[in-house]
């Protein structure tokens, strides 16, 4: 099935051929939605943007064009209006023929695209040795509703995890395993080392009291670059630690499975990171250490500024194990398109990666380096999301305390309704409507922006919040099981029917998934799956307001219930490219 878009513009092109010459084929013909349902569906601007090359009045132009073009199986006749936009209107037939093809198709109009590429999306990337506190709850949630909706379009996603594995501060905490579980280190089976937070705790207890402790840890860092057997083994049994109870959270969260290909994994491949870019003459050496001087980034001085790959003291750092991951992949790899989903405040760090990845030729034209920067989490107070005592929260007690509101909410609401549930239920649904919340709260605001955490918001009935599009959801099923009607033994002959005018609302937003997705593909924007989905809930409820629906007599019968199960399918398939999945009753 050819999206709407795809076919209209498709008869731009060859009308602009028509009327303009070959050469006028591929302009861009400004397809917008109308921006008032009064005008239409669609609007076209090319003429706007023809009156220059082409020395003529744009509603000249318009006229030009429309006489060419060649649309009435798909519109009304196009209209010229104001300054010489184009007004397309769809046809009621070719909506009832579109939501028909779509009745059957599991995509639900949602082609595969022409063009897949291979694309490693970058997340989530916790420093290993700490807990996961609030900082990671975006790239976590975004990282991974990115890398679905991407996957779902078609192309070849690998989700790959930069874990901050090496380094200083794994020190401390091989020392301390050394020092208070010698036996780990022989025992054939892992031994249960408590969880992490614990672990890490008491490692910077003794880390802080004691100087000798702190001597030690100076030296596993030394003992571990240099690649002492026993110091590796020590650093790998944390890592393990530390990686178990990061996944205990991201499958709470339901994050997908990610590649772990840490800081270490590159480590290796440093030194030859650092010869290339000598031998591409980028190197400099500035106070002793190894640089690229940045263009277009300049210190206080106004003096340009150098990426430093090498200190010197001979160590590499954050920017050289980022530019060896550029160079991986790109090179091993094979990608098109590599999107880090990262803190806004890492802006600048990418912008210089990529600068420096560029002039050494391992970002090439074929490929694109993205990132995919967000904003902060804020407390109620408008400042960094803190716990009382000024600490950042750790995730594990935002997410219990997301799924106790929930249970509180939905047990208040059972007890309202005289309902009585098993205690699984009340488990599970307070757990999805909790988890739901969060993510949802996080990926309806443009990513860019800061936001206000608040459970209270997130968790209302009311609003663009996953409780009410869980219960959209729900409310969809519901009439199925009024008029016990199974939506999927829905007459694949049955015809669709559009009648009242919130029956083709409801058709023409259906009929729009992919092109929000592929807007998505184009813009990593992840809000714009949350508006689609809130808005196709509205105009649901629009219809359903309207529209008599199990009442009506066929063939309006059946066509009404094919529109709402195409909207309680779209709802389930669009919050899963969230992340999210639905209930059944809530
Ligand atoms: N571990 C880093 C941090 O916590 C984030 C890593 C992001 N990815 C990357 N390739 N630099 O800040």
């Amino acid at each position: 099935m050819n999206s709407t878009i795809a076919q209209l513009k498709n008869r731009f092109a060859q009308a602009l051929t028509a009327a303009f010459g070959a050469a006028y084929g591929a302009t861009d013909p400004i397809l917008v939605p109308a921006s008032n349902p009064k005008f239409g569906d669609y609007q076209a601007n090319v003429s706007l943007s023809l009156a220059k090359p082409l020395g003529k009045a744009p509603r000249a132009i318009a006229e030009e064009i429309v006489q060419q073009l060649d649309v009435a199986d798909l519109c009304e006749t196009p209209t010229v209006a104001g300054p010489g936009f184009i007004n397309l209107t769809l046809k009621t037939s070719y909506l009832e023929s579109q939501i028909k093809a779509i009745q059957s198709d599991p995509r639900l109009g949602v082609a595969p695209i022409a063009h897949p590429q291979r694309v490693i999306v970058d997340y989530p990337s916790p420093n290993i040795a700490k807990e996961m506190h609030v900082g990671h709850l975006r790239p976590a949630i975004i990282g991974d509703c990115i890398a679905r909706i991407l996957e779902f379009i078609g192309h070849d996603v690998l989700r790959i995890s930069h874990i901050g594995d090496w380094g200083t501060p794994f020190g401390m905490l091989i020392a301390y395993l050394r020092a208070a579980y010698p036996e780990a280190l022989t025992a054939n089976e892992s031994l249960d080392l408590g969880d992490l937070s614990t672990f890490y705790r008491q490692a910077k207890q003794r880390f802080d009291a004691n100087e000798g402790f702190r001597e030690a840890a100076r030296l596993s860092v030394v003992q571990l670059q240099a690649g002492d057997e026993e110091t590796l083994r020590a650093w790998k049994i944390v890592c393990e630690l530390s990686s178990r109870s990061y996944r205990v959270i991201y499958d709470l969260m339901g994050i997908a499975h990610v590649l772990e290909r840490g800081e270490s994994f590159y480590n290796p491949l440093l030194e030859s990171v650092v010869e290339d870019l000598k031998a591409t003459g980028l190197l400099v050496e500035d106070n002793g250490a190894q640089c690229v001087f940045l263009e277009g980034f300049t210190n206080k001085e106004g003096k340009p500024l150098p990426l430093i790959v090498q200190k010197s003291d001979g160590g590499y750092n954050y920017a050289t194990t980022d530019l060896a991951a550029i160079r991986y992949r790109v090179k091993e790899d094979k990608v098109q398109r590599v999107i880090y989903p990262v803190g806004m405040e890492q802006t600048n760090h990418f912008a210089q990666i990529f600068q420096v990845g560029r002039r050494a030729g391992w970002i090439t034209e074929a490929v694109e380096f993205i990132h995919a920067p967000f904003g902060l989490v804020l407390g109620e107070d408008n400042k960094k999301l803190k716990t009382r005592s000024g600490e950042a929260v750790r995730l594990q007690d935002l997410l219990d305390e997301a799924i106790a509101h929930a249970r509180t909410d939905l047990e208040a609401r059972l007890k309202e309704e005289e309902r009585q549930e098993t205690a699984d239920f009340i488990a599970h649904a307070s757990q999805v409507t909790g988890i739901s919340a969060i993510k949802y709260a996080d990926l309806s605001q443009n990513r860019t922006s800061n936001y206000i955490f608040s459970y209270d918001k997130m968790l209302s009935l009311q609003g663009n919040t996953a409780p009410y599009m869980l219960y959209a959801y729900v409310r969809v099923q519901g009439i199925s099981r009024k008029g016990q009607i199974d939506f999927e033994q829905l007459g694949a002959n049955a015809a669709i029917v559009l009648k009242d005018e919130s029956e083709l609302t409801l058709a023409k937003h259906l009929l729009q998934l992919d092109e929000i997705l592929a807007q998505i593909d184009q813009d990593l924007l992840p809000n714009r799956l949350c508006q689609y989905l809130f808005e196709l809930s509205q105009k649901f409820n629009r219809f359903y307001e309207q529209c008599p629906i199990l009442d009506a007599d066929e063939p309006l019968r059946t066509s009404r219930l094919i529109l709402a199960d195409l909207t309680a399918r779209s709802l389930k398939l669009g919050l899963s490219l969230l992340g999210i999945p639905v209930l059944e009753r809530m």
